[in-house]
This record gives structure tokens, C-alpha cells and sequence, in this order.
């Protein structure tokens, strides 16, 4: 269901962008607006900008922009709806949810519910029907800070305690059935727990909804784990466990495990970028969901067969979205969780880093696919090393990295350096031409990635630019008739501003602010919406004569022939041989 326009401005309201942003980025005041430095691209000096008055922020170096949901969109990796669900969460805010499915049960409910049986579990732990959870819990070496932290509990060991628990807190059957906190009798019809005598791993997704559980029982009776099938309000394959506690510090490298166990135990010694996933092999959905958070990823599998045969499809699949990936090879332990308890984080820290750098990997990548015995080999493997050394930007690293793979090659060092000096002297030049070309491009309105029809007509693509500039000001202005007539969607000669045109209008038909884009557009192509508003805010003058002359010079130039991509290269052309 649409969340009504009156709870996204509520929650805009409430959710000032200066403070949300602050949470991200140091902001200092410059003028009226606050400067950062961005956290959507690396820089040293800030150019990120919020306007408070405006209520948007944009970044004068990578041209992001929008206003707090596009900032939490990105920064959380939320969709829009999510994004609106932390930022009312955060603001106390409720959005009515009538998101009912087929089978009638609402996600929320389930979601509620989960939370009332995930602290009625975790208070069990204190109790004398509890006891055995808590026994095993703590002869697994975890520490009540950690069963804290992951809300782990216990389900008693009875066929009606849970249900009987939730019903009381007002659940139905059908909700517990549809959730999988209940089974009901073949014999009976009535309801029975099923989670028994298990200790209870609640999952909780990245808003912080607890979404499933996992159970484990007690001792080596089977199954081992009971998970909770896909519900309205879960899916197993695009989840990941503790990705909610992961994300934040897992942007350069996450760790990828079996068990819950083992990621629980990893977090508990430090290394709070361990992810699992739910009971089943990686699928590609959660893949790209890595692929979000971060930009490497260690498998770090159990060292038997099985889990060493499941690392190699992981890897395939993490390959394929474009993830670097490597597989941890552990000794003396068969899983992450019983390496550290039986040699330390510092040693797991070592194997971790002993998995080969980033560096150490595409090199090996590329001898391995050489025979080094054969001088022709030899060469060729040195030339495409070359290559990726000269790619490596800080001189200290590259002069490691050239002393190792000339050990690796058995050649001299020097030799290998004066092939990696040549070849960043060309990279340089190379570099230095497509600059060139590229800022006479941008110049002339190539390259436009975000608005790709501007260079067909720059003319007419300005004055959109400044009509839509003003719209976001003004959006009375939308109503005034120039030349006899309203601007019409028709009037827009670029696919972007046409686009842009009707969620413009749409959002100040509705009552909402004019620039609420998050919805309908990237957080680059709100950045360009936000620069158009930002240019037209510089000017004085922004009334009804300026919007008619903008509009007639539009109409104007969308009248005039325009130039497909073979005219604009043949004039081109032309202009170069005069
Ligand atoms: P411990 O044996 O307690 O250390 O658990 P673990 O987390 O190390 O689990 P293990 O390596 O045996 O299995 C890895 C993961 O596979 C578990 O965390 C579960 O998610 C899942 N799994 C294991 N056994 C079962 C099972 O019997 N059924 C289901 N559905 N999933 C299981
Ligand atoms: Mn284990």
C-alpha cells in the first residue's frame, strides 16, 4: 500500500536533514548552509553541502542529491519504502500498514508478533523452565553481553507454552500458523509450539524488524536447526544473518559464514562484519545484496569437504556480481566459531589476513596461469603484472607489491619497475587526453549521463533546466498561462524533463513539496533536479516573467529540427577541418 503523502511530509517534517545527516557526516556551518565531507565518494575537501532552509543536500563533487529519504536510501542501502519506515521509526512515527496478502495475514502483525515471541524467548532464559537454554548458551562460551546483543533466547520445552504466551498478547492461530510460531494438529486442528526446547537465534533485518528465528536444539538429536519458512514478512533467500549489525562496518570486507554460531562468535571476538546465511546455500539474491554493503568478501566456510565444495560455489556466485572474493583456509578447526575458541582472534586475525591481500590474490590470479618454467611464459605473466602494478596508486605499496612479484617471477626488480614506470607514463598520457576530451564534452553537454538527450538540443534543454529550477521554488507557478497556456508535459523536449516535469506536477497536485524525489529517482538524477533549484535560487528574479520567457524559449526550441547523434558528429566534423 501507498504511504499516505501526509505521513512522508510529517515524517520530512520531523526528520530535520541537518540531524539525520549529522549522524553520517561532521557538518561545520558555512553561511546558511553546512559543508561534510561526502560520504557517497572519497575527498579531502568537503563539497558535500546540506541546505537547511531548502530542506535537500548536494554534493558539488559527485553531483548526489535529494532531500533526507534519498540521503537514508543511500546511506542505508534502503528502497524508498524503507527508507520511510527507518526514518518514522527514528522520528516515533507509525505508517499505517495494510500491506495484507493473498492469505490475509498483514506483514506487520507477523513482524510484531515476532518481536513479542523474540523477547518472550530471550526472558526465558532467566526462568527455571529456561535453565537449559541458558546452560547451553553459556557452555558455548558465549557471554551474557553477547547473548544480549543478538536477543538469543529459549523456547521451553512444551507443546502449547509459546502459543499460549502469544495468544494472550491478542495473536491469532491463523497469524502463529502463517508466522511459523505454531503447527497445528493433524489429529486436533489445535495449535501446538514449534519451536521446543531449542535455543532461539532471532533474525532481524537490516530496519531492525525481527523478520524469523532460527532454533537449535540442545544436543545431536535431529534436525539440528529449525528455521522459519518464507512468511509474508521474510523471505530466507534475500536475508543475511546480523547484515542489521554487519552493515555498519563491513563496507571494505565482509565475512561470510555457515553458521549462526560461528558469525555469533565472530562478532563476540571483534569481527563484526560476519554475516551467515539462513540455513540454505549463498542464493544470487543475497549476493547482490553483499554487493551493496560491501566491496570484498571472505568466505569462511567449515574446512570440511562439504564446506569447502559449498565455498567454491559461493565464490562463483559472489564473482558474478562483481564482488572480490576470497576463501579462508583454516587448520586444526572445522569451523570459524571453534577456530577462535581454540586459538584466539588474533590467530583467526592473521589467517584472515594471511588469505592473501586484495593485491596478492590477482597476482597469484595471474601466474597461476602461466607456466613459469618457459621464458616466453615468463614475459608474458611479468607484462600483465606490469600492468596491474601500475595501477596501484601509493608508491610505497607498489614498490612492496614489485618486490614480491619480481621474487615471485625470479627476475630482477629493477627490470620489473622500469616496465611499470613505462607503462603509468602512458597510462598518464592516455589519462590526461580523455580528460581534455572529456571536459570539452561536458562542456558542449556530452556525456550527459543523467540527462542524455541534452546534447540533441542544449537550447531547449537549459530552459528545462530552469523552468524545473523554478517549478521547485515557485510551484504556484505551475498554474500560470503563458502565452495563453499552462506548461504541459508535451512542451519538454528531453525524456528526463518530461519525466521529471510530471513527478514535479504530480507532487504539488498532491499537496507535497514539489522536490520530493526519492521516489521516482536516483540519488544522481535528484543531485541534477537539486543543482536546476540551487541555479535559479542564485537569481533574484524568479517570477512569472522570467518562468514565461523560459517557457516560450523552450517551445521555441522543441520546434526546431533536432539533431540526431550522426548530425552532431558530422558538424562536428566539419568544424574541426575549418
Ligand atoms: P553449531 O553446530 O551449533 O556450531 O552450529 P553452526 O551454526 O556451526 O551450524 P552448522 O555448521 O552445523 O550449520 C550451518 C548452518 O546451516 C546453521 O547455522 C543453520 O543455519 C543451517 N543448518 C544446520 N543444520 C540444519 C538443519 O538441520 N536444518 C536446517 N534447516 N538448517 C540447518
Ligand atoms: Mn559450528
Amino acid at each position: 500500500m501507498r504511504i499516505p503523502q501526509e505521513i512522508i511530509e510529517e515524517i520530512k517534517y520531523r526528520c530535520d536533514i541537518v540531524d539525520v545527516v549529522s549522524s553520517y557526516v561532521t557538518l561545520k556551518r558555512a553561511g546558511s548552509n553546512m559543508n561534510g565531507l561526502c560520504p557517497f565518494h572519497s575527498e579531502k575537501s568537503p563539497s558535500f553541502t546540506v541546505f537547511p532552509g531548502e530542506r535537500n543536500f548536494y554534493c558539488f563533487g559527485c553531483g548526489a542529491g535529494g532531500d533526507v529519504i534519498t540521503f537514508v536510501m543511500k546511506a542505508e542501502n534502503l528502497d524508498y519504502r524503507g527508507a520511510l519506515e527507518f526514518l518514522a521509526k527514528r522520528a516515533g512515527i507509525t505508517i499505517p500498514q495494510n500491506d495484507e496478502r493473498d492469505d490475509g495475514i498483514k506483514k506487520n502483525r507477523i513482524l510484531d508478533m515476532n518481536r513479542d515471541a523474540a523477547k518472550y524467548f530471550h526472558g526465558m532464559l532467566n526462568t527455571q523452565a529456561g535453565s537449559p537454554g541458558m546452560e547451553y548458551l553459556l557452555s558455548r562460551g558465549l557471554s551474557m553481553a553477547t547473548i544480549k546483543h543478538f536477543g538469543l533466547g529459549y523456547a521451553p520445552n512444551d507443546f502449547g507454552a509459546t502459543v499460549s504466551y502469544l495468544k494472550g498478547k491478542g495473536y491469532t492461530d491463523e497469524e502463529m500458523k502463517v508466522g511459523f510460531l505454531c503447527g497445528i494438529s493433524q489429529k486436533s486442528g489445535r495449535p501446538y509450539d514449534y519451536f521446543r526446547n531449542r535455543v532461539m537465534f532471532p533474525i532481524i533485518d537490516v530496519t531492525g524488524n525481527v523478520i524469523a528465528f532460527g532454533g537449535r536444539v540442545l544436543d545431536d538429536s535431529k534436525p539440528k536447526y529449525l528455521n522459519t519458512s518464507d512468511t509474508p514478512a521474510f523471505k530466507k533467500s534475500r536475508n543475511l544473518f546480523a547484515l542489521n549489525f554487519a552493515k555498519k562496518s563491513c563496507a571494505e570486507q565482509m565475512i561470510l559464514c555457515e553458521g549462526y554460531m560461528d558469525v555469533i562468535a565472530l562478532h563476540a571476538a571483534g569481527f563484526t562484519n560476519a554475516v551467515a546465511t539462513l540455513g540454505t546455500a549463498i542464493t544470487p539474491e543475497q549476493a547482490r545484496i553483499m554487493k551493496r554493503y560491501t566491496k570484498s568478501v571472505i568466505i569462511s566456510y567449515d574446512s570440511d569437504a562439504a564446506g569447502q565444495n559449498a565455498a567454491d560455489k559461493a565464490f562463483k556466485l559472489l564473482g558474478e556480481v562483481g564482488l572480490e572474493t576470497r576463501i579462508l583456509r583454516m587448520d586444526g578447526a572445522k569451523d570459524p566459531d571453534e577456530y577462535i575458541k581454540k586459538f584466539g582472534a588474533l590467530k583467526f586475525k592473521s589467517v584472515l589476513e594471511g588469505a592473501g591481500s586484495r593485491m596478492d590474490f590477482k597476482y597469484n590470479a595471474i601466474i597461476s596461469k602461466y607456466d613459469l618454467t618457459l621464458d616466453d611464459d615468463k614475459i608474458k605473466a611479468a607484462g600483465e603484472l606490469a600492468e596491474v602494478l601500475a595501477g596501484v596508486y601509493s608508491e610505497v605499496e607498489r614498490d612492496i607489491y614489485i618486490r614480491n612479484v619480481a621474487a615471485k617471477l625470479d627476475i630482477p626488480a629493477e627490470r620489473l619497475r622500469m616496465d611499470v614506470d613505462r607503462i603509468m607514463r602512458r597510462n598518464k598520457r592516455v589519462e590526461k587526453k580523455n580528460e581534455s576530451t572529456a571536459a570539452m564534452r561536458a562542456a558542449e553537454g556530452w556525456g550527459d549521463r543523467i540527462n542524455t538527450d541534452f546534447i540533441k538540443n542544449p537550447r531547449a534543454a537549459r530552459a528545462e533546466e530552469s523552468i524545473l529550477g523554478m517549478l521547485q521554488l515557485r510551484p504556484e507557478l505551475i498554474r500560470t498561462a503563458c502565452g495563453g497556456e499552462v506548461l504541459k508535459e508535451d512542451d519538454f523536449f528531453t525524456e528526463f524533463g518530461k519525466r521529471a516535469f510530471r513527478v514535479i506536477s504530480a507532487n504539488i497536485e498532491s499537496g507535497a513539496a514539489p522536490d520530493n524525489f526519492a521516489e521516482h529517482f536516483n540519488i544522481d538524477e535528484s543531485g541534477r533536479l537539486i543543482t536546476m533549484k540551487i541555479n535559479r535560487s542564485q537569481l533574484t528574479e524568479n517570477g512569472e516573467g522570467v518562468y514565461c520567457e523560459c517557457v516560450a524559449a523552450l517551445r521555441d526550441a522543441g520546434k526546431q529540427k533536432t539533431m540526431n547523434i550522426e548530425d552532431i558528429l558530422s558538424k562536428k566534423r566539419r568544424t574541426t577541418n575549418e
